[in-house]
């Protein structure tokens, strides 16, 4: 296993309450709301390279899904090639059975998770994935299906229970650095905002009733986070490599304005191409997907949905998907850090032995 050490600066935006660190956690608690972006930079080192597999939309489970083979095909990569963390892109809880309305008063069956206590922390996630997948970290966002019972018992997870399921905030910024002095900076985001019209919705009322809940349903409290992401990225102009991490997508015409029901999302890939972000992750659509730079954006756009559930319907134009196909992403980047190669990879069925299905290669910011 390769040697791991998150630590963090002590950079304070707003006040860092003190409290006794509990379960397995190392940091502390701020009083800031979830929705507020997180006020410190995490920083983690490697030695070596990093590989690390990026899966959406995994929490589909039981007889059926593909959570079981998407699991366990992760597994036998993870240990085989020394995975150093998951990117987890949300939808990490949905309820089993196809009901279209959220009913939180089901305590067996319902969206997301009740609690810190949900029982579904073991069923939907401990007991599912295995290996190596159980030493690292899984760095999260949040997709709608978590908001619709509770976001913030997640993040109340992370803090109270095990840092593993690593959600500290809505809104997160870790700075890793490995091999030879390479930096790679992972913005974490959450879209929901973004996505869904608060003033059009009428569907799911414990989002909007949620996105009331923690501010983040005005133009000005969405297009500040816009504003955030924007300044995370400014920040961190010397990274070579520079990400940004959300649930909902970006890949090809997904990313314009004026799609179906996506709302603000198209205000976010202007930003990404000024700052020549090198990827954004998404899931949400339930496929595989992929888009590649262009003369007019450097942003490649990965999409990694197919972790529990598979659909056909995906973003129109992109450079390559593959619908009705369960699977994840791995990415890796040498010491070096020139060149990040990524693999989509297939996993539709218990047969541990995965496929790649599309690969390919971007180059680092700072040889391009
Ligand atoms: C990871 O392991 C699989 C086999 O389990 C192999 O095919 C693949 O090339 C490996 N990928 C990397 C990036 O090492
Ligand atoms: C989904 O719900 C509908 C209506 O309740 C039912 O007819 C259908 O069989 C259900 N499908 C599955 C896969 O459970
Ligand atoms: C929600 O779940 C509870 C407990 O299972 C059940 O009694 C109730 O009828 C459900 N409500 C709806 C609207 O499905
Ligand atoms: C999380 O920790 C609390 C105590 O803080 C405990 O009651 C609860 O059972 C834990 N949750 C899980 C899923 O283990
Ligand atoms: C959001 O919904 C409202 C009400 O339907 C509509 O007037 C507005 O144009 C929508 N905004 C966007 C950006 O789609
Ligand atoms: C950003 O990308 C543009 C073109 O894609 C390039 O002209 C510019 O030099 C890049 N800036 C940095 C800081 O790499
Ligand atoms: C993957 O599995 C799903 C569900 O069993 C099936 O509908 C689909 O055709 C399979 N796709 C491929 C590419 O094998």
């Amino acid at each position: 296993m390769k040697f791991f050490l998150l630590f963090i600066t002590f950079i304070h935006l707003c006040i860092l309450v003190s409290s006794t660190p509990k379960g397995s956690n190392l940091y502390q608690r701020p009083s800031c709301s979830i929705s507020d972006p997180f006020p410190i930079v995490f920083k983690e080192e490697y030695k070596g390279d990093i590989n690390f597999l990026v899966i959406g939309d995994w929490g589909q489970h039981g007889p059926g899904t593909g959570q079981t083979p998407v699991a366990d095909a992760m597994k036998t990569w993870a240990d085989k090639n020394h995975t150093t963390f998951v990117l987890n892109l949300g939808d990490s809880f949905y309820q089993t059975s196809n009901a279209s309305t959220t009913n939180v008063t089901d305590q067996v069956d319902h969206e997301g998770v009740l609690s810190k206590d949900d029982p579904k922390w073991k069923s939907y996630w401990l007991d599912v994935y295995g290996g190596q997948l159980k030493n690292v970290r899984w760095f999260s966002v949040a997709g709608n299906h978590d908001w619709y019972s509770n976001v913030a018992a997640e993040v109340d997870y992370f803090w109270d229970n095990d840092s593993r399921f690593f959600l500290p905030s809505l809104y997160y910024v870790r700075k890793v650095t490995f091999g030879k002095d390479i930096s790679a900076v992972f913005i974490h985001i959450d879209t929901d905002p973004f996505y869904y019209n608060y003033t059009a919705y009428t569907r799911e009322n414990n989002l909007k009733a949620t996105l009331q809940e923690f501010n983040l349903y005005t133009y000005d409290q969405i297009t500040a986070r816009l504003n955030w992401i924007e300044q995370q990225l400014i920040d961190n102009q010397d990274a070579d490599w520079l990400f940004v991490v959300g649930h909902h997508p970006l890949v090809g015409d997904c990313g314009l304005e004026n799609t179906a029901q996506s709302y603000l999302m198209y205000l976010i890939p202007p930003v990404l191409a000024k700052h020549n972000a090198s990827g954004y992750f998404n899931g949400h659509t339930h496929e595989l997907s992929y888009m590649a730079p262009s003369s007019s954006s450097g942003v490649a756009y990965f999409g990694s949905g197919a972790g529990g559930a598979t659909l056909g319907a995906g973003c129109a134009n992109p450079t390559w998907s593959a619908p009705f196909t369960f699977g994840f992403l791995s990415i890796s980047i040498p010491e070096d850090g020139k060149i990040l190669s990524f693999e989509f990879v297939k996993a539709n069925s218990t047969d541990t032995d995965p496929s790649v299905i599309y690969s390919g290669t971007i180059n680092s910011r700072k040889c391009s």
